[in-house]
C-alpha cells in the first residue's frame, strides 16, 4: 500500500481497539474521570503516532499485536498533551479534535486530572504489556517515552513556546529558538514513536537510533505542517480554530519565513527524511508515502 492515508484509516480500528482496552472503562469509578479520558481519545484523532510506531516497528519485522500497545500508549501521551495544552493557561483553545475541549465540556479539573491520569495510564500499560515481551524491552520501551516526555522533551518544548510568546522577531537567534521549541514540543513525541517500533521489534541500538533519527526529521517537519495549518485550514478541517498562532503571537514557521518559506522549509525536512528511508530495512515506500502526506496535509 503507497497510500498514507489509506493505510492510516485500515489501521484506525485496530488502534482504537487496543485503546478501548487498554484504557479504563467509562463506567468504573470515579466514572466522570473515565468519561473524560475516552472523550478526549476517541474524539477522532488522525493517530499519526500509532501508525508511525507500526510503521517502523513492521519495517524491522515487528509483531502488530506487540506494536499497537506502544502505539496506544503514545496516543494517550499525546492525547494528554493536548489536553493541557488547550487549558486556559497554555494555549486558551476551545475546539479540539472537532469537539469543545475537555475544559470547555467537562471544566479545568477534570481536564488537569484526566490529562494527568491519560499520562499515567501509557506509562502504566508500558511497563505491563506486552506481557509476553521480555522485562528489558518494557523497560526500554518506559525509557524511551520518558525522555521524550519530559523536560528535555515535550514539556520543555511546551515551556520554550510559552516564553517565546509576543517575542520581538527579527534576530538570528529566532530561527534556532523555533527549531528547537518544534524539535521538543511535537518532535520528541513522533521521534519516540519511530524509536518505539524498533524497540518493540528487536531492532537493537543501531536500528532504533536509526529510527529516531527519521522520527526527529518527521516530527519537525510535522510541526511545520501544524503552524501552516494554523494559518491556512479551516475549522471544518482542522477540528480545531485556526489563526490562534498569530493571535497569540507564537513563534511559528510562518511567522519567522512565511507562507512559502516555511513549505521550502518543510520540504528540505522531507528530503531529510528521505535521504534516512533509503537506510531502512523495508517499508520504505509506505514511509516514502507518509512524507508526501505529510508534506501535503489539509488537517
Ligand atoms: C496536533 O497533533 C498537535 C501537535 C503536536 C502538532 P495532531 O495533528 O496529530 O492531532 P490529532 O491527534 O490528529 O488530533
Ligand atoms: C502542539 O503545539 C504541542 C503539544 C500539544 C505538545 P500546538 O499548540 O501548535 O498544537 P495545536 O495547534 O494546538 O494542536
Ligand atoms: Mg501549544
Ligand atoms: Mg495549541
Ligand atoms: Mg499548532
Amino acid at each position: 500500500m503507497s497510500d498514507f492515508p489509506s493505510f492510516l484509516s485500515a489501521l484506525r480500528p485496530e488502534v482504537d481497539e487496543a485503546l478501548g482496552r487498554l484504557l479504563p472503562d467509562a463506567e468504573t469509578a470515579p466514572a466522570e474521570l473515565h468519561e473524560a479520558m475516552r472523550y478526549s481519545v476517541f474524539a477522532g484523532g488522525k493517530r499519526v503516532r500509532p501508525a508511525l510506531v507500526v510503521l517502523a516497528g513492521e519495517a524491522w519485522g515487528g509483531a502488530r499485536e506487540d506494536l499497537l500497545v506502544g502505539g496506544a500508549a503514545l496516543e494517550m501521551v499525546h492525547t494528554f498533551s493536548l489536553i493541557h495544552d488547550d487549558l486556559p493557561a497554555l494555549d486558551d483553545d476551545d475546539l479540539r479534535r472537532g469537539r469543545p475541549t475537555l475544559h470547555r465540556a467537562r471544566g479545568e479539573a477534570m481536564a488537569v486530572l484526566a490529562g494527568d491520569a491519560l499520562l499515567n495510564r501509557a506509562y502504566e500499560v508500558l511497563a505491563r504489556e506486552p506481557a509476553s515481551a521480555p522485562p528489558e524491552r518494557r523497560l526500554e520501551a518506559v525509557r524511551v517515552v520518558a525522555d521524550a516526555v519530559g523536560t528535555a522533551g515535550m514539556i520543555g518544548g511546551q515551556v520554550f513556546d510559552l516564553q517565546h510568546e509576543g517575542a520581538v522577531r527579527g534576530s538570528g537567534a529566532d530561527a534556532e529558538s523555533l527549531e528547537r521549541i518544534h524539535r521538543l514540543k511535537t518532535g520528541a513525541l513522533i521521534e519516540a514513536s519511530t524509536r518505539l517500533g524498533g524497540v518493540y521489534a528487536g531492532a537493537g541500538p543501531d536500528g532504533i537510533e536509526q529510527a529516531g533519527r527519521i522520527g526527529a526529521e518527521l516530527g519537525l517537519l510535522f510541526q511545520i505542517g501544524d503552524d501552516i495549518l494554523d494559518e491556512v485550514g479551516s475549522s471544518e478541517e482542522l477540528g480545531k480554530t485556526p489563526g490562534k498562532d498569530r493571535q497569540a503571537g507564537k513563534l511559528t514557521y510562518p511567522g519567522l519565513f512565511g507562507l512559502e518559506g516555511s513549505r521550502e522549509k518543510a520540504r528540505q525536512a522531507a528530503d531529510r527524511c528521505l535521504a534516512l528511508v533509503e537506510g531502512l530495512p523495508s517499508g520504505r515506500e509506505l514511509f516514502r508515502a507518509l512524507v508526501a502526506f505529510l508534506v501535503h496535509r489539509g488537517s
